[in-house]
C-alpha cells in the first residue's frame, strides 16, 4: 500500500485497491472513497464527536465546552432525574436488555404498561410500541397497506415513510407539500377505491420547521373516504394543549385514524409507537414485520419513556417555557436579518447561500462554542443548504443570548439566499 494513496484520515481503503474490485464491492468501495475524501477533516459535520455531556444541551466537543442547538431534546427529559431514576430501577430489576422480540420472551409487563400509558394519553383504544420511530413507520404503514392499495404521502415526508411505502408492496405517490388541492385531485383521479387508500403526512416537518396542514389534508382525505396516518415524531410534547402534537393543536384528531411517534426526541430515549382509533387495527401488531422480527426495547428505556410521557402530559409549563425561549430566539434571529424557512418555533432552519458558505458558517459557530445541524441536499426538500437549530426547555436565557451574540458577530457572512 503506497502512502500516496492512503486517505487523509488514515483509512485502510485505497483508490488503487478499489480499482481492483468488481460489482457490488467496487460500487460500495468507490462511494466510501468519495465520502472519505470529502469528509476527511475531523471537524466535518459527519465526524463530530460529543466527548462529554454536562446537561441535555451542554457538551464538550474537541475539548471545547459547547452549547448544543442541534439536539431533539426539546424538553430536556433525557436528563430529568425522574426519568433517570425510573431507568435505574428497571435496569436493576429487569436487566440490561429484553433479548427477544415482543412475540417471544421480549414481551414484558413494562412494554404492555407503556402501551396502556400511550393509549390513555391519546384517548385511543390501542397503542403499539416499536423499537424505533423508523420501525414504527415501517411496521404501521407496511402493516396497513399491501399490494393493490394506494398510499398518497406528502412530498416532504421522512425517509422512514418512503421506505415504509416501498416495503408495503402498495402503489405510492407523493402529493405536493401541504397542498390539499393536489391531494384532492389525486384522490379524485385514483383508480384504487378510497377505502383502500392511505394518506400519510407529518405534524411538524423538521427540516424547515413548518407545520403540516393536518386538518385541511385530513378533511380532504375523509371527504373521499381514505384512511389517514400522521407522523408526530417532532410534534409530540411541543404542540397541542396536552402535547399530543400538531394534530391535537389543529383540532384534527377525530379525522386521523393512526398517529405514529417516536421516543427519540422530546421523550429523550429511543423507540416508537402507533396509536389507532380502530379496534380493527389491533391486528396491526401481528402484520408489522418491524414489530415481529426484532428485539423489544430494553426495560430501562421502557421505564424512562413511560415516565417522560407522564411528564409531558402533566407538566404543560415545560411546553410553555420551551415556547417562550423559542420565540425569543427566533425574534432575535429575525432581527439580525437572517432568512428563516418557516414561522418561529422550537425547530427551524436558517438558509445559507451554498455549501461552501454553509460549511464555513457552521465551522465558525462550532469554534465559538455553538453546535447546530447542517443539512445539505438530498436531505433538504428543495436543494438548499440549511443550518438547522433546535431550542430546548433546558436552554438558559444566557445560552440563547450567547447564540444570538455569535450570530450577530457572524452576520456579515450570512447573506441570505
Ligand atoms: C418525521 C420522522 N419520522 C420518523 C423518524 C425516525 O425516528 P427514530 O429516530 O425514532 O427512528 C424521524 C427521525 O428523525 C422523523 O423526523
Amino acid at each position: 500500500m503506497s502512502d500516496s494513496t492512503v486517505h487523509p484520515e488514515g483509512g485502510s481503503q485505497t483508490v488503487a485497491a478499489t480499482a481492483q474490485l468488481t460489482g457490488i464491492l467496487r460500487r460500495v468501495a468507490s462511494l466510501g472513497d468519495i465520502l472519505e475524501r470529502s469528509v476527511g477533516d475531523a471537524t466535518h459535520p459527519l465526524k463530530i464527536q460529543l466527548e462529554r455531556f454536562d446537561s441535555p444541551v451542554h457538551a464538550v466537543i474537541d475539548g471545547r465546552p459547547t452549547t448544543l442547538f442541534g439536539t431533539n431534546s426539546y424538553l430536556g427529559l433525557n436528563f430529568d432525574p425522574r426519568c433517570i431514576a425510573a431507568a435505574e430501577t428497571a435496569l436493576k430489576t429487569w436487566g440490561t436488555g429484553s433479548t427477544a422480540s415482543r412475540v417471544a420472551s421480549g414481551n414484558q409487563a413494562g412494554h404492555a404498561e407503556l402501551e396502556r400509558t400511550i393509549a390513555a394519553y391519546y384517548g385511543r383504544p390501542d397503542a403499539i410500541v416499536f423499537s424505533t420511530g423508523f420501525m414504527a413507520n415501517l411496521g404501521s404503514i407496511g402493516g396497513l397497506a399491501a399490494e393493490g392499495d394506494l398510499i398518497l404521502y406528502d412530498a416532504f415526508c421522512h425517509a422512514s415513510i418512503i421506505d415504509a411505502c416501498r416495503a408495503s408492496g402498495a402503489t405510492f405517490k407523493s402529493f405536493r407539500h401541504n397542498d390539499p388541492a393536489d391531494l384532492d385531485r389525486m384522490l379524485s383521479e385514483a383508480t384504487v377505491p378510497p377505502s383502500r387508500t392511505l394518506v400519510v403526512l407529518e405534524g411538524l416537518y423538521s427540516v424547515w420547521g413548518d407545520l403540516g396542514a393536518v386538518k385541511d389534508l385530513a378533511t380532504v382525505a375523509k371527504k373521499h373516504g381514505a384512511l389517514v396516518l400522521v407522523d408526530e415524531a417532532h410534534g409530540l410534547g411541543l404542540y397541542g394543549p396536552t402535547g399530543r402534537g400538531v394534530t391535537e393543536a389543529q383540532g384534527a384528531e377525530h379525522l386521523v385514524d393512526a398517529v405514529v411517534g417516536t421516543f427519540s426526541k422530546s421523550v429523550g430515549v429511543i423507540g416508537g409507537y402507533c396509536v389507532t382509533s380502530h379496534p380493527a387495527l389491533k391486528a396491526l401488531r401481528f402484520l408489522a414485520r418491524s414489530y415481529l422480527y426484532t428485539a423489544s426495547l430494553p426495560p430501562a428505556v421502557v421505564a424512562s419513556a413511560r415516565t417522560a410521557i407522564g411528564i409531558i402530559a402533566s407538566e404543560p409549563e415545560r411546553r410553555a417555557d420551551l415556547w417562550r425561549k423559542a420565540e425569543r430566539f427566533c425574534a432575535g434571529v429575525e432581527a439580525l436579518g437572517y432568512s428563516m424557512c418557516a414561522a418561529p418555533g422550537p425547530v427551524g432552519a436558517i438558509k445559507m447561500r451554498g455549501l461552501v458558505q454553509g460549511l464555513g458558517f457552521w465551522r465558525e459557530l462550532l469554534e465559538r462554542g455553538i453546535y447546530v445541524n447542517i443539512l445539505v441536499p438530498p436531505a433538504t426538500p428543495s436543494g438548499e443548504v440549511l443550518l438547522r437549530y433546535s431550542v430546548s426547555a433546558a436552554h438558559t436565557d444566557a445560552d440563547i443570548d450567547l447564540f444570538l451574540g455569535v450570530l450577530s458577530d457572524l452576520s456579515q457572512m450570512s447573506q441570505t439566499a
